[in-house]
């Protein structure tokens, strides 16, 4: 099929309304806002997300295999830029150059057309749609089959992926952890062959300096991890991948909860025989929020629900959502008695966990989250933020017909503690048609937005959001 319809009605639901695409590159200060923005919110606010140009076939696309674009926003002394920018690796560019479609997607890769792939060229394309990650003066934005692709600041241009110097032998997750206290960017990968996982450690100067297997007895989709001071946590949950199971006309990702839930802790440079399992409720990880260490104990927040509908990414139908969008969980993990204890913590559905990033891999107080709509999947009604110490959950809902995405926490110039910042996401207002990007006082949630930006163009639901600040 040809180039996808920008803006049209589509029958598939990630085409659709403001999942659809938009393929103009603009670059403006010309927001209407309503409020004030805070001088002393300085940096770039970044959301990446999947934008398809050309794809095989409307029916088949999944929202997994669109194109990456950036949309930006950089503030500085109480003023906005909004930019936004393809992200232009390899198969990118030979769609661009043909004209349509050169890579199937991952739901027609069974397909008996012929395929589009030229020799010599990357057999998927790295989309770069997922997340981003800022270590060492570099962006990334990241793709987690794919290696890291380097993305200039301000300008959003792509540099192109990385393999660090010819080290990094496997795939990159969207979800590597960085210790700002070290330095260190911790990550891994995970594949459909054996050793099902790697996971290396990158330090403050940007050079891979170890990387181990890590063993666990199956393909698993293992979209993020967790790390603290001393140790780095591997999810091995039961989200299965199988090539051949897909061959035979099943689902290449499957839940199959026969297979339990168990979390593995490991040195941060240790080594696969160093990992030790600790069988936890059968359940599904898609985000953690953040990990640390307390005394004997190893503690992990993340977003847990009971069950899955990963190929549909909760669309499919009879898909529950009440059994599966998460809720805030916490784990305690004891490594003197091996003693687990979990708990749900939050009553509220959410995911697209964040804490204060100068924070991650250690105690954090505070998490923020999208609110998930228990009605529509992939669709978020506003933010909450969850207090460790009180155990309080409160909320800022964005309205009615009003659905955002990932809200990201911003430290303010000068800041504090912990909370003294914002936390800034898009919103798309469904029934007037408007995209807006909200800027909240992280301790005032409940107050709404310091400032909206009103945008002049319409910006697409996406995944990830990042902040990098530049005070
Ligand atoms: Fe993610």
């Amino acid at each position: 099929m040809p180039q996808i319809q920008a803006g049209e009605p589509s029958p598939n639901f990630f085409l659709d309304g403001n999942f659809s695409p938009v393929f103009e590159e603009r670059d403006t200060d010309e927001m209407e806002v309503i409020g004030e923005i805070p001088d002393d919110l300085q940096g770039h606010f970044l959301r990446v997300g999947p934008n398809p140009v050309y794809v095989f076939s409307e029916a088949a696309y999944h929202t997994f295999d669109g194109d990456g674009m950036i949309h930006a926003i950089e503030f500085s002394e109480g003023k906005a830029r909004y930019r936004n920018r393809f992200i232009r690796n390899e198969g990118f560019e030979l769609e661009q150059a043909r004209g349509d479609w050169v890579y199937k997607g991952m739901n027609s890769l069974m397909d008996p057309a012929p395929s589009r792939v030229p020799e010599g060229a990357p057999n998927s394309k790295n989309l770069a749609n997922t997340a981003f990650a800022y270590h060492n003066n570099t962006l990334y934005a990241l793709h987690e089959p794919s290696q890291p692709t380097v993305i200039d600041l301000p300008s959003l241009s792509t540099v192109g992926p990385t393999d660090f110097n010819g080290k990094l032998e496997h795939p990159f997750t969207a979800h590597p952890k960085i210790d700002k206290q070290s330095g260190e960017m911790m990550t891994y990968g995970y594949s459909f062959q054996a050793p099902f996982v790697r996971y290396s450690v990158i330090d403050k100067e940007g050079e891979l300096v170890h990387t181990t297997p890590i063993t666990i007895p199956r393909s698993i989709f293992m979209h993020d991890f967790a790390v603290t001071e001393k140790y780095t946590l591997f999810l091995d949950f039961p989200i299965t991948l199988d090539i051949g199971r897909a061959i035979s006309g099943g689902p290449a990702v499957d839940f199959e909860p026969q297979y339990g839930s168990r979390i593995g802790v490991m040195p941060r440079y240790g080594t696969d025989a160093d990992v030790r399992w600790f069988d936890v409720e059968t359940g599904v990880v898609i985000h953690t929020a953040n990990a640390w260490d307390d005394g004997d104990e190893v503690v992990l927040l993340a977003s847990r629900s009971n069950t899955a509908d990963i190929a549909g990414a909760g669309t499919s139908e009879g898909n529950n959502l009440q059994e599966n969008q998460g809720r805030l969980h916490e784990w305690r993990i004891n490594l003197a008695t091996g003693s687990v204890v979990e708990r749900s913590v939050s009553e509220t559905p959410c995911d697209f966990t964040r804490v204060n990033d100068d924070f991650a891999c250690h105690k954090t107080r505070f998490v923020y989250a999208g609110i998930f709509n228990t009605e529509r999947a992939f669709t978020f009604d506003g933010v909450m933020k969850y207090d460790g110490e009180t155990g309080a959950t409160v909320e800022f809902r964005y309205g009615p017909d009003r659905h955002g995405g990932e809200a990201v926490f911003a430290p303010k110039r000068g800041g504090t503690s912990e909370d003294d910042g914002y936390l800034v996401c898009f919103v798309h207002d469904e029934a007037a048609h408007q995209s807006e990007c909200l800027i909240i006082d992280a301790q005032n949630l409940t107050a709404g937005p310091v400032a909206t930006l009103i945008m002049p163009f319409r910006v697409p639901y996406g995944f990830h959001a990042g902040w990098v600040g530049t005070h």
